[in-house]
């Protein structure tokens, strides 16, 4: 894959507002996501709000890269032990569900805003909360290696060393990705990998960090439907999104909004040195 391009400083604010937006639709949807609701009926409002509220639209609906069939819906909702690229669906919402939300919107100026982040449905399973947590902090480990100078495989790394060190596996054949005018454009961003190893980070540069992991093992599968990726041993999967911009000092998380979850205590100290900008 070709090498990364930095964002002009105009870019770069038509792209703090499409993250802010997309982690905007996040915070509109939680108080709806519960027990006994539909992901179908979510999808319908993120769509609603996305088109009627922000005028902003959906880059996942009618999704059609090379190989792949029209993606249906607004936002993927990937329930349990599905990994990513979920569609909704009219099967009730449960307690003791988890559920990953990633929404991508696109501004009328034309740039795209990727961040997803896990619903606990209720109560959930000693296993399924770790799960999400880990999950979380794989994200935040992986966001606090961000500096320009750093390498991809420093970002890789920390999420794998986390992942692992916690007794769970890392999905490899999905990463993050750079983002801008476009839904995915280079770089790939692995999140497993060797400190040192790839792509030198360059101020200006935007992508995703997006790790999906999973309770037992790492390998997926892919539902009849074309979309939907699952575990192969069927275990719980667990993914968080944001989307970030290295800066001259460190790393500015572009998809931030006034309800997104706090950095985790983990990462606490890494952070307030690397992050110019205050964190909410
Ligand atoms: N938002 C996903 C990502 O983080 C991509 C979803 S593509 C879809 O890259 F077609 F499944 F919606
Ligand atoms: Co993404
Ligand atoms: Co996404």
């Amino acid at each position: 894959m070709s090498k990364s391009i930095a964002k002009t400083p105009e870019e770069i604010k038509e792209m703090r507002t499409a993250c802010r937006l997309a982690a905007e639709v996040l915070d509109y949807i939680a108080p709806f996501v519960q027990p006994g609701t539909t992901t179908l009926e979510l999808d319908r409002l993120c769509r609603e709000y996305m088109e009627k509220v922000q005028r902003t639209t959906s880059a996942t609906l009618n999704y059609a890269p090379p190989g792949y069939t029209p993606y249906p819906a607004s936002i993927c909702t990937s329930l349990n032990h599905q990994v990513c690229h979920g569609i909704p669906g009219n099967k009730p919402l449960k307690k003791g569900d988890i559920l990953n939300i990633d929404v991508t919107v696109i501004t009328q100026a034309g740039f795209y805003g990727d961040t997803s982040r896990m619903f606990i449905i209720g109560e959930a399973s000693i296993l399924a909360k770790r799960l999400c947590q880990v999950a979380y902090e794989c994200m935040w480990l992986g966001i606090a290696a961000v500096r320009p100078g750093a390498r991809l495989g420093d970002i890789g790394h920390a999420i794998q060393r986390h992942a692992e060190g916690n007794g769970f596996s890392v999905v490899r054949e999905f990463c993050g990705h750079g983002i801008g005018r476009n839904f995915h454009e280079a770089p790939q961003v692995l999140h497993y990998g060797k400190p040192g190893s790839g792509e030198k980070l360059e101020s200006g540069v935007i992508f995703t960090i997006e790790p999906m992991i999973n309770a037992g093992k790492a390998g997926i599968s892919e539902l009849p439907d074309g979309w939907t990726i699952i575990t192969r041993d069927r275990s719980l999967s667990a993914q968080w999104e944001h989307t970030v911009l290295v800066t001259d000092s460190g790393v500015e998380v572009l998809t931030l909004s006034a309800d997104c979850p706090p950095p985790p205590k983990l990462i606490a100290g890494s952070l307030a040195a690397l992050a110019p900008a205050p964190m909410s």
